[in-house]
């Protein structure tokens, strides 16, 4: 992030903060239709759309280091097999042998040398290729190269692995638009895998992402975690194209660097250790101790001085920091139930195990996650419930609005039924930039 963004980000910090009402001109949004989290009809658009549409967070590449290294991956139902090709390739495919249907893998890792299906022996090169059969002689006039594995669109943003399964859907680079610039910082190609895990939430998807989307509950749910360190009037929601969001919210020791211990590198010019409230992002970390673990050394000021959180169309939510984060995902069982998957990613440590210090910060930052997903079994009862009809949002939610405003695009809004559908009233000037100019005009002008 340059040196203009960031001071305008500062600006917007003082905008939100001193704000008395949302900025002018801001759309008041409709409530959104409670059927979204509830109606079958609406589960297939998704499945459909979203699902088939988007760019999906399939893997990292440390889960499959060797070339012929593969992951079995289902999160969205389809039967996908990512193999690793070389140093830098990755191929995805339908793990579905183009013979009978039986699948090329069983296990969720391995290595082969090619891709053999165990029902009758057809075997497939990392391309997909089909490149042999048993008694070929059999399959009169057969064209082997019209039976390659079906082919997903793949590519590599760093070391993470993001699938699309519509062949023509725009590169992952355009549907990120001015993230894929902002991620730079955090030199996503050089971070491995630190942990892995999932939760089930017996809850609709979205309504557990959704908590992951606005810090108004922040006061009333994490009053002893992140309300400690996050000043949650400070935040800035940003807009982008394609359903993409951000959110900057200021930790309590802002504007200042957070300070780890006497040995800290983050800020050179300290002369004297002074402990600062921990923000969310250091939960678990004792303030005293100075952390061992390397920092991603370009993450910007924003980066370390708030929690600096992306949420990417269609199910992604990622704070990234310094020392390493975690990333969010949330994926549809049924209707009512989903997976929450966590992964965490950070700077290389070195030889042998992750610093200690990880298993604190994780259990810590799971504490919160156990905060956060209270309510989502309570408010599926609510959405099922014969009396629920629809959630008034506020400006500080407006980056749910957002996200079901946008999804509608990608869906297709012809495609909803009409009582199902969210009112597209966060136009151009709402988008970013211009939802940030918009506020530092009203800013500037006071
Ligand atoms: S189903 Fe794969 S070889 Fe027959
Ligand atoms: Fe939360």
């Amino acid at each position: 992030m340059d040196q203009i963004q960031i001071d305008k980000i500062k600006d917007l910090i003082e905008y939100e903060r001193q704000r008395k009402a949302p900025p002018k001109n801001f759309p008041k949004f409709p409530d959104l239709p409670g059927k979204r989290y509830t109606d079958k009809d609406f589960f297939e658009l998704e499945k459909e759309n979203l699902w088939k549409k988007t760019w999906l967070l399939a893997g990292h590449l440390d889960e499959i280091p060797k070339v012929g290294s593969y992951k079995l991956w289902e999160k969205t139902g389809q039967p996908v097999i990512l193999v690793r090709k070389s140093a830098k390739e990755v191929n995805a495919f339908y793990n579905m042998c183009r013979h009978r249907g039986a699948a090329i893998v069983r296990e969720e890792y391995g290595q082969a040398k090619s891709l053999v299906c165990g029902y009758h022996g057809w075997n497939y090169n990392y391309d997909g290729d089909l490149i042999g059969k048993r008694d070929p002689q059999d399959f009169v006039d057969f064209d082997d190269s019209c039976r390659s594995l079906h082919k997903i669109k793949i590519e590599l943003l760093g070391n993470l692995i993001f699938v699309n399964f519509d062949l023509d859907a725009i590169s992952l680079k355009e549907s990120l638009g001015p993230i894929y610039d902002e991620f730079k910082e955090f030199q996503l190609g050089s971070l491995r895998l630190v942990d892995q895990y999932s939760y089930d939430v017996k809850c609709n998807w979205k309504i557990a992402m959704e908590a992951n989307l606005e810090v108004y509950h922040v006061q009333s749910i994490h009053p002893k975690t992140v309300h400690v360190g996050l000043d949650y009037k400070g935040n800035v929601n940003t807009f982008y194209p394609n359903g993409h969001g951000r959110m900057i919210a200021p930790s309590r020791s802002y504007p200042e660097l957070p300070v780890y211990g006497s040995t800290s590198d983050s800020d050179p010019n300290a002369t004297s250790y002074h402990p600062v409230p921990q923000s969310s992002k250091r939960l678990g970390i004792d303030p005293t101790d100075s952390d061992p673990r390397p920092e991603i050394e370009t993450a910007g000021y924003i980066a370390r001085t708030c929690t600096q959180s992306y949420n990417l169309m269609p199910n992604l939510v990622t704070p990234m920091s310094e020392r390493g984060f975690p990333i969010l995902m949330w994926w549809p069982k049924t209707i009512n139930e989903c997976s929450f998957d966590v992964m965490w990613i950070a700077p290389d440590w070195g030889e042998g195990e992750r610093p200690p210090i990880w298993d604190s910060q994780i259990k810590a930052f799971n504490d919160v996650l156990d905060e956060d997903l209270q309510f989502g079994g309570w408010i599926q009862k609510a959405v099922d419930s014969y009396a629920f009809d629809g959630v008034p949002l506020s400006y500080q939610e407006a980056r749910i609005y957002h996200w079901h405003q946008e999804a509608d695009k990608i869906i297709g809004l012809n495609k909803i039924p009409q009582d199902l559908q969210t009112n597209q009233v966060m136009g151009d000037d709402w988008t970013y930039p211009n939802d940030m100019e918009n506020r530092l005009k009203e800013y500037n002008s006071k």
